[in-house]
């Protein structure tokens, strides 16, 4: 948890103190999604949002014209808009996740955001990479993921 501490950190006050995307934010991410994942998208707070674009701008800098690294990036938590958290119920769950506690219903849901999100991301139809990022971006790299492409997306998630 001590590696971890840092990262999570900076995610609580960045919930806390996320802006809606503006116009022009919106803009940037609608051109790298499907119709069939808008909702997902658009349906998360927008400390999720925000954090799902600039994931996907870090590996766009990063990876220039790798869009299907950009969009697993962009969407690689949907699945927390299951769990309807706020930023201490967010820590709460994550301390009881790193504490292998029990963790009671919306907590659950928010634990569970890897899975929950890459079965959304997969019945959306979105492209193996996508679905394998959200489904294992905390745990470790899956096999389809080649080390460079993961490594890259790790660094921007933790940017
Ligand atoms: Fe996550
Ligand atoms: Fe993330």
């Amino acid at each position: 948890m001590t590696s971890a501490l840092p990262h999570l950190v900076r995610r609580f006050f960045g919930v806390l103190r996320a802006a809606p995307l503006g116009p022009a934010d919106q803009t940037e991410a609608a051109v790298l999604l499907r119709e069939a994942e808008s909702g997902l998208f658009w349906g998360q707070p927008r400390a999720d949002q925000r954090h799902g674009l600039e994931c996907a701008r870090a590996v766009l800098a990063a990876c220039p014209g790798r869009r299907d690294l950009a969009r697993a990036a962009l969407l690689h938590d949907v699945g927390k808009r299951h769990a309807g958290l706020g930023p201490v119920g967010r820590a709460l769950a994550t301390t009881l996740g790193f504490l292998h506690l029990p963790a009671p219903g919306r907590a659950a849901a928010y634990l569970a955001h890897t899975s929950s999100g890459a079965a959304d991301l997969a019945a959306a139809g979105a492209e193996p990479l996508v679905v394998a990022y959200a489904r294992h971006h905390h745990t470790g790299r899956p096999g389809s993921i080649t080390p460079e492409d993961w490594a890259a997306l790790c660094r921007a998630d933790h940017a």
